[in-house]
């Protein structure tokens, strides 16, 4: 099953050289950068814009962290259930949460997500790129800015998006594991470990809607570095409220000022993804590969992949990861909540010093 990711990534990379090997042709670009491919050369221009002016001097911040999430809240407004009911599913990483921003941003899923689609628009209206296709080079590139993550894949050709997705197709962090497995399988094929592949994404992320009196709440430590902390960090004991009581999909978090998802805590505990999600605590090179894999999948969702071309040699390499799994100060192996029943948690060191609390990432 992991499996099934990984090899469709790669028959996608081989599809895409095959389609485009007849014009392919190894290009040197007007800014002096190679590429394999000479239609990927317009990207750099809009690279250097964006890490100039979206993402404050190609910083790993809110706007980084933002555009990550845009290009999930995208892709996943797709569902063959729906269209097999007679209705429409919605076009997939298709741009028409920025193209129908007005119907889009307004479903409750989507909350806070008009600010990031504010920020992107006029990037798209500069220059002679598809909503769908900058929201995930947005996405490729802010990531990049993260120390430890991976190069993600970007491919180009996807065409304007015809209507809005329908409502209801973006999870909530109340829903219950059932549901949000469900809707994933739905929408990419995905299987549980796939999604927890892509919860990765929240080792870089922040809340500020969930409980609005904190915003900028990070969910691990470390949201500024793509690491391991958040599965370590949500296998943890949830002792305290950072901010207000009673918030839906909130749950306790084991760290003052660090926000936790209910969808996180339950899905580090079900038994159909805790070994996955336990996998990661201790394995940030997995945790790369696999995110990196599952991320080349959902970008796709809804497109022909056959149309596209391979421009992932225009998306910058992260600095390396700085430090490693550990616990924050005060906690340790006791304070874990075991949910994997075949493998014990790894073992890990404390940060020294008094228990940690966690700043909130600055907001735009
Ligand atoms: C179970 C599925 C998921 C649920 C329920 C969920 C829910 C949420 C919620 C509630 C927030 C906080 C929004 C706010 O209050 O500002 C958030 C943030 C975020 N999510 Fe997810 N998410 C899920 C899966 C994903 C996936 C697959 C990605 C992959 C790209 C992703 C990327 C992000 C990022 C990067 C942020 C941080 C945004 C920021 O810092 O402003 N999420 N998510
Ligand atoms: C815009 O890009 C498309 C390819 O995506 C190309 O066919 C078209 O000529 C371009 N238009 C302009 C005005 O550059
Ligand atoms: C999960 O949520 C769905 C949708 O709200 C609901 O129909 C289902 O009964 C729930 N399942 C469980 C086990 O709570
Ligand atoms: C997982 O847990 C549920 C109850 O929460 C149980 O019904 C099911 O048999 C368990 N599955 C496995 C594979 O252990």
């Amino acid at each position: 099953m992991a499996f099934s990711v990984l090899a469709s990534l790669v028959s996608l990379l081989a599809a895409l050289q095959a389609a485009n090997g007849a014009i392919t042709r190894k290009a040197t670009c007007p800014d002096g950068s190679t590429v394999t491919n000479e239609a990927c050369c317009f990207l750099f221009p809009i690279l250097e814009d964006i890490q100039a002016n979206l993402f404050e001097g190609s910083q790993c911040g809110a706007e980084a962290h933002e555009s990550l999430r845009l290009t999930f809240h995208d892709a996943i407004g797709f569902s063959p259930a729906l269209t097999a009911e007679g209705q429409f599913g919605g076009g997939g990483a298709d741009g028409s949460i920025i193209t129908f921003a007005s119907t889009e941003t307004a479903y409750a899923a989507n909350a806070g997500i008009d600010e990031i689609v504010n920020l992107q628009a006029p990037f798209v209206a500069k220059y002679n790129i598809s909503a769908g296709d900058f929201i995930q080079f947005a996405g490729a590139v802010g990531l990049s800015n993260c120390p430890g993550a991976p190069q993600l894949d970007f491919v180009i050709g996807r065409p304007a998006a015809t209507a809005a997705a329908p409502d209801g197709l973006v999870p909530e962090p109340f829903d219950n594991v059932t549901s949000i497995l469900a809707r994933f399988n739905d929408a990419g094929g995905f299987d549980p470990q796939h999604v927890v592949w892509l919860l990765s994404s929240h080792s870089v992320a922040a809340a500020s809607f969930v409980d609005p009196t904190i915003p900028g709440s990070p969910f691990d430590s470390t949201p500024g570095n793509f690491d391991t902390q958040f599965f370590i960090e949500t296998q943890l004991t949830g002792t305290l409220w950072p901010g207000t009581v009673g918030n839906p999909g909130e749950v306790e978090s084991p760290i003052a000022g660090e926000i936790r998802l209910q969808s996180d805590f339950l899905l580090a505990r079900d038994n159909r993804t805790a070994c996955e999600w336990q996998s990661f605590a201790d394995d940030l090179s997995r945790q790369q590969t696999l995110f990196k894999a599952a991320m080349s999948t959902l970008a796709t969702i809804g497109q022909d992949t056959a149309t596209l071309t391979d421009c992932s040699d225009v998306i910058p390499v992260p600095p390396a990861a700085e430090g490693t799994p550990h616990f924050p100060a005060g906690l340790t192996n006791a304070d874990v909540d075991q949910a994997c029943t075949t493998a014990a948690f790894p073992t890990l060191s404390t940060d020294p010093g008094p228990a940690t609390s966690v700043a909130p990432v600055p907001t735009p």
